[in-house]
């Protein structure tokens, strides 16, 4: 349905804005109530200033009424919470982003919609940026929203990880960077090491469409298994930023016996260990049944290079630690690596 009078809560950082993008692209009336602080407000939207970490923050959205309100900033069940019954006399449907953190095993075990989830309190209080209890508040977020909103009411998503233009968490962003400076560069492990990432404007449409239509139910927003390799990314990192970056692949156990980081250190990177054997293997068979659909992977590398290009930079999520390896510490495993010493 064109024409819906749609509140986005945020909108102004990653994936609030990609769906801001996508519902005024189609049409679609769009408020965005934050506090103003994170980024600029997307042209035409009606932009409202409210901060929903306090009860006396929503006032701008008492009385307001909106066809379907989409939440992909709620990190706190209490915020999720206040602002479902400000919104619930007037809106009709509720669409929340979690995440795939919701379950305990989504690393080790192929995770469907129905696995065990964290226990979580629809009404827990706590900082945003505080990250340790991320997957158990994101239960808690989606049942304060089931809790005000009957489930033929409420739309959940629990992406896995997004990439895309103006990421937030910066990991494809670094190897981008790094592989636009060129020269040798550190590759973790095996090339064909399989990655399951979605373009964040993908989720976006996925979101708004089902929103269109009232569409609720619980989904996995993954591609429907692994839709590239740590070397096909890097390989297309290398072709978008026209560098003459040469992979020098590092074993695991090199990597692991310098104490680098998985994840944070080198972005991207869950070594091939029990604990990770699913992770890029969870079930989006009911997404994709849904209409989910993801381009290839060397458009969003390419769109996210020209991004960066034109002077994006990413404005990263509070809480979260440093992204990428320094010079100094990859230069040293670089020279041991290709020297065997
Ligand atoms: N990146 C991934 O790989 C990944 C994977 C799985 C799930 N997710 C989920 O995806 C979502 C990503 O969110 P995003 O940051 O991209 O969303 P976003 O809507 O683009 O940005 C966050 C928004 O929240 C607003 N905000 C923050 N605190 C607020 C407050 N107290 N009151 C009102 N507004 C507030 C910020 O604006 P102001 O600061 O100006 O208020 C900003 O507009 C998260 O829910 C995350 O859990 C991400």
């Amino acid at each position: 349905m064109a024409g819906m009078r749609i509140l986005v809560l945020g909108g102004t950082s990653f994936v609030g804005r990609a769906i801001v993008a996508d519902a005024l692209a189609r049409g679609h009336a769009v408020t965005t109530l934050n506090r103003g602080r994170t980024g600029p407000d997307t042209p035409g939207v009606e932009a409202v200033r409210g901060d929903r970490g306090h009860d006396g923050g929503l006032g701008a959205l008492h009385g307001r009424s909106f066809d379907a309100v989409i939440d992909p900033s709620g990190l706190v069940p209490a915020d999720v919470l206040r602002t479902a019954r400000v919104l619930a006399p007037g809106t009709g449907f509720y669409a929340f982003v979690s995440s795939v953190s919701v379950y305990p095993d989504w690393k080790s075990v192929p995770v469907h919609e129905d696995s065990p989830c964290h226990a979580g309190e629809p009404d827990e209080e706590g900082d945003p940026a505080d990250h340790r209890r991320y997957g158990a508040r994101k239960v808690g977020c989606e049942e304060a929203v089931h809790l005000v909103y009957p489930r033929d009411r409420a739309l959940i998503v629990r992406p896995g990880t997004i990439v895309g233009p103006h990421d937030n968490i910066g990991q494809a962003l670094w190897w981008l960077d790094r592989i636009s400076r060129g020269g040798p560069v550190l590759a973790p492990g095996d090339p064909s090491r399989p990655l399951q990432l979605l373009d964040v404007r993908d989720l976006a449409r996925f979101v708004v469409e089902r929103v269109e239509n009232w569409a609720s139910g619980v989904f996995n927003t993954v591609p429907d298994g692994p839709n590239t390799t740590m070397g096909e990314w890097l390989g297309h990192a290398v072709t978008a930023t026209g560098s003459d970056a040469e992979l020098v692949w590092a074993a695991e156990e090199v990597l692991l016996a310098r104490e680098v980081l998985p994840w944070w250190e080198m972005p991207l990177w869950l070594p091939d260990l029990p604990e990770n054997r699913a992770a890029w293997h969870t079930c989006g068979a009911a997404a994709a049944a849904a209409g989910l659909t993801c381009r290839p992977v060397g458009e969003t590398v390419a769109d996210t290079w020209r991004w960066m290009a034109s002077g994006g930079r990413p404005t990263p999520m509070p809480g979260l630690p440093p992204v990428g390896m320094g010079e100094v510490r990859e230069r040293r495993i670089l020279h041991r690596v290709l020297t065997g010493r």
